[in-house]
């Protein structure tokens, strides 16, 4: 009885925090999270894309990469072994030099962006990781015990200071499998209606009219905050495209080494860079950290 209660009240379990608190995130994660939005990130401006992303978690950026997109998309390839293999979630490979020039627009691009974004979390926002990929068509789309792709509904389990930008990088319709999010708001009933216990059990009959999905033209961009919002991947008829591009909101002083990623690194794995300012391992390290954002905030 008492090791059941143990577990039961393991601030740990994912579980425990869908049911209690209708999240799919460690406890002081929540709590972190709840704290920054209180205290933390800046919504005294009139910015309707901010104000929809600390409302949503959720939001389609005005502003287009068509022309950057259109420009390299007959570049791209991919490794025929994935494909032998039958890999469902493949990258997508591109030369060196195509792969620098290519972000290098688009990082300008979104400069004003990212300062927008950098007063909101009061905070430089670095950009630490960039990938490229392509989903294919898999018959388990109704399947929970089988995921292929992030196709099941979850949140990333990171703190609220790591976001992400996805750009399309084909017209994305319906058939193709876009991104499907659940507002911040509609959270609750989302839970209640999918009947949600954890990423592979819930009713996937539920309302759908609770889920936005990302449609979309080519080059179209949107941010969210994987770590609020549930989510999960589309699965597609045939295929989807996209770029994924990491922010990372982490004080200066701690994010020299990311914000010098030279660009070529960028599409290399640099979760040890940023792993221990947006997804600390323990409760202690949290706390501390938000002291630091805190601290950073008083101290302007
Ligand atoms: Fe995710």
């Amino acid at each position: 009885m008492n090791l059941k209660l143990y577990k039961y009240i393991n601030l740990n379990s994912k579980k425990f925090s869908v049911k209690f608190f209708k999240q799919r995130l460690p406890f002081i994660y929540i709590l972190f999270n709840y704290f920054y939005r209180k205290f933390i990130v800046n919504i005294n401006i009139e910015d309707k894309e901010i104000l929809q992303f600390h409302k949503s978690g959720f939001v389609k950026i005005d502003m287009s990469f068509k022309n950057e997109i259109e420009e390299y998309k007959n570049k791209f390839f991919i490794n025929d072994q994935y494909i032998k293999d039958g890999i469902k979630k493949v990258p997508l490979e591109l030369n060196e030099i195509d792969k620098i020039n290519l972000i290098l627009k688009i990082k300008e691009k979104l400069l004003p962006f990212v300062k927008k974004l950098e007063n909101y979390f009061n905070c430089e926002i670095s950009i630490p990781d960039v990938t490229i990929w392509r989903n294919y068509n898999h018959n388990d789309a109704l399947n929970l015990d089988k995921e292929h792709f992030s196709n099941h509904f979850h949140q990333d389990s990171y703190l609220m200071t790591y976001s992400k930008i996805f750009v399309n990088l084909m017209d994305i319709n319906e058939e193709d499998g876009p991104l499907e999010v659940v507002p911040r708001e509609n959270r609750n009933s989302f839970i209640k209606s999918f009947n949600y216990k954890d990423r592979h059990n819930y009713n996937v009959l539920g309302d759908k009219s609770l889920i936005k999905k990302n449609v979309g033209k080519i080059g179209d961009c949107c941010l969210f905050s994987s770590p609020q919002i549930f989510h999960r991947a589309g699965v597609p008829k045939n295929f989807r495209d996209n770029m994924q591009i990491i922010l990372v909101a982490i004080p200066k002083r701690y994010s020299e080494k990311i914000s010098n990623i030279d660009n070529a690194k960028l599409f290399d794995d640099n979760y040890d860079l940023f792993q221990k300012f947006t997804k600390p391992y323990s409760i202690i390290k949290v706390v501390k950290l938000f002291f630091v954002h805190l601290k950073y905030k008083l101290n302007g």
